[in-house]
C-alpha cells in the first residue's frame, strides 16, 4: 500500500478488513493471491492518476471556456472582492480646436460617412433636438423669435413624421482588427455631440455563479438611467466574447448569460435614446440570436481602408498634422500599402516622424548654449525614402488575419 491517503485507500481498507472478505480469504484464497490482487489494485489507482493529469493537461491547453470552468468552477457566496459593475461611465468629447472633429478626423470610407450622415446622423440629431424642444417648458423661450423658430421646427418634424421612416438605433460594426471600428464609433458620438459609453463584452465576466448575469443587468440598467437623462452611444466591443455560438455550450451559467443579455438586448427598445453599436471581429462567433433581436439592424462591414483612403490616411497623418516633409508622392504610398490597415499606415507615420525628430534632441546642448544655428535646424524631415524604408520593414496587420472569415459573411447569415 502506498502512503497516500486516498479515497481509494479508505476504500481498500473498509473492503479488506470486512468479515466477509476475511472469511472469503480465509476460506478459498491463498496469500500469495490477495497481495497479487493489491498489486493489481495499487497499478489500477497509478492509471486513473495518470488519466487524470492527461485529462487536465488536455483542458489547459486547449483552454476552452468549459475547461476553465471545470478547472475554476465558479464560486458561489457573495463576491465581496469584486466590485460591482453598475456604475457606467459616460464619456463626453470635448470639441479642440487643433483637433479635427467629428468624422473631419476619419480619413476615407466617403460612402460608409454618407450613408450614415443621412440614415443615421440626421434623423437622429433632428429626433434629439425635438425632443429637447418639447422638454423645455415655453416659459424658457426668452424671445419671440425664438418661440417662432421652436414651432418651425416642431412644425417641420411633425411633417417629416409623417413618412414614418425608421431610425435604425444599433449597428453591427464588423472586420478585421485595427480597422477603425471603435474610432469611428467614437466620432459618430461626436458628430451627435451625445454621451458615449463603452463596454468591451469580456468585462461582464466573473468568477462567482450568476455574478456575471447580475453584472449585465446592473449595467443595463445604469445605462437605460443615462440615456433618460440625454442621448447616449453604447458601444459593445468585442460582442462575440459574450453571445458567442463558437463552442455549442451547454453549460447552464453560459447560457442564463446570453439569455439575460438578449433578454437586456431587446429590452433597450423601451429606450429611445440610446443608439447601439456592438462590434466584432468575428462575426462568425456571434450568436445567430442576437441578430435575430432586431436591434442591429444595420450590419456594416469595416475592412482595409482603399486606395484613395490610403492616400488620405498618409496626408492625414503627415501633412494635415503639421509634420515637416519634403514633396511626398501619395499615389505610390497607396500604392505601397494595399491590405495595411488605417491603423498600421498611422503607427508608420509616427515611426517616421520619430526617426526624422531624432536628431533634433541631440542638439539640446548647441540650444543651450547658444550655438544653435539654423543650418542645424534645417533638414529634418520625412522623406519618401524613410516611408518607404519603414513600409518595407512593417508587415501589415492582416498579414496573419484570415479573411476569408469576412467574405460573403453577411449572405450567410440573412
Ligand atoms: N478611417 C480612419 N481615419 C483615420 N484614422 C483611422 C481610421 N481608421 C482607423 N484609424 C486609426 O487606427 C486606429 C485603430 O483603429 P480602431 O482601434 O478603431 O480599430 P478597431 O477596428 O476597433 O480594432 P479592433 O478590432 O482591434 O478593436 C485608431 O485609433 C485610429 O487612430
Ligand atoms: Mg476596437
Amino acid at each position: 500500500m502506498t502512503q497516500k491517503d486516498s479515497g481509494f485507500d479508505a476504500f481498500f481498507q473498509a473492503i479488506t478488513t470486512s468479515p466477509e472478505f476475511k472469511d472469503a480469504v480465509t476460506k478459498d484464497w491463498k496469500w500469495d493471491s490477495l497481495a497479487s490482487l493489491e498489486s493489481s489494485l495499487e497499478e489500477m489507482q497509478s492509471w486513473v492518476d495518470k488519466a487524470a493529469n492527461i485529462m487536465k493537461n488536455f483542458d489547459s491547453t486547449f483552454n476552452t471556456p468549459e475547461a476553465q470552468s471545470a478547472i475554476n468552477p465558479p464560486k458561489t457566496g457573495n463576491p465581496q472582492d469584486e466590485q460591482a459593475p453598475s456604475i457606467i461611465e459616460v464619456q463626453r468629447f470635448e470639441k479642440k480646436e487643433w483637433k479635427p472633429w467629428g468624422f473631419e478626423a476619419v480619413a476615407g470610407m466617403d460612402v460608409l460617412k454618407d450613408e450614415l450622415q443621412d440614415s443615421f446622423i440626421k434623423p437622429i440629431r433632428f429626433k434629439f433636438l425635438i425632443e429637447r424642444l418639447k422638454k423645455q417648458s415655453p416659459d424658457m423661450e426668452s424671445t419671440p423669435e425664438e418661440k417662432k423658430k421652436h414651432e418651425l421646427l416642431l412644425k417641420l418634424y411633425s411633417e417629416y413624421e409623417k413618412f414614418k421612416i425608421s431610425i435604425p438605433t444599433g449597428m453591427l460594426f464588423y472586420g478585421p482588427p485595427w480597422t477603425g471600428k471603435t474610432f469611428i464609433t467614437k466620432k459618430l458620438a461626436e458628430e451627435l455631440g451625445c454621451g458615449f459609453v463603452a463596454k468591451n463584452m469580456g468585462e461582464f465576466g466573473s468568477s462567482y455563479l450568476h455574478q456575471t448575469t447580475k453584472n449585465i443587468k446592473d449595467f443595463f440598467t445604469a445605462t437605460k438611467k443615462a440615456a433618460e437623462k440625454e442621448p447616449i452611444i453604447l458601444f459593445l466591443d468585442e460582442i462575440d466574447s459574450l453571445v458567442s455560438a463558437r463552442t455549442d455550450r451547454v453549460d447552464a451559467n453560459k447560457a442564463e448569460e446570453i439569455s439575460q443579455f438578449l433578454q437586456e438586448f431587446n429590452a433597450l427598445e423601451t429606450a429611445p435614446n440610446l443608439i447601439v453599436i456592438a462590434a466584432t471581429n468575428r462575426p462568425d462567433h456571434l450568436d445567430p440570436a442576437i441578430l435575430r433581436s432586431g436591434r442591429l439592424d444595420k450590419k456594416i462591414y469595416l475592412g482595409p481602408p482603399d486606395e484613395i483612403a490610403r492616400r488620405e490616411l498618409f496626408k492625414m497623418y503627415i501633412e494635415k498634422s503639421g509634420r515637416p516633409h519634403e514633396a511626398l508622392d501619395y499615389d505610390e504610398l497607396s500604392h505601397l500599402t494595399e491590405w495595411y490597415v488605417s491603423a498600421d499606415i498611422e503607427t508608420m507615420c509616427d515611426e517616421v516622424a520619430r526617426d526624422a525628430s531624432r536628431n533634433l534632441l541631440e542638439l539640446l546642448d548647441e540650444a543651450e548654449n547658444g550655438s544653435l544655428t539654423d543650418t542645424d535646424l534645417s533638414g529634418h524631415t520625412i522623406t519618401m525614402d524613410s516611408l518607404r524604408k519603414t513600409i518595407i520593414e512593417t508587415p501589415s496587420s492582416l498579414k496573419m488575419v484570415d479573411m476569408s472569415i469576412y467574405e460573403s459573411w453577411l449572405e450567410k447569415v440573412k
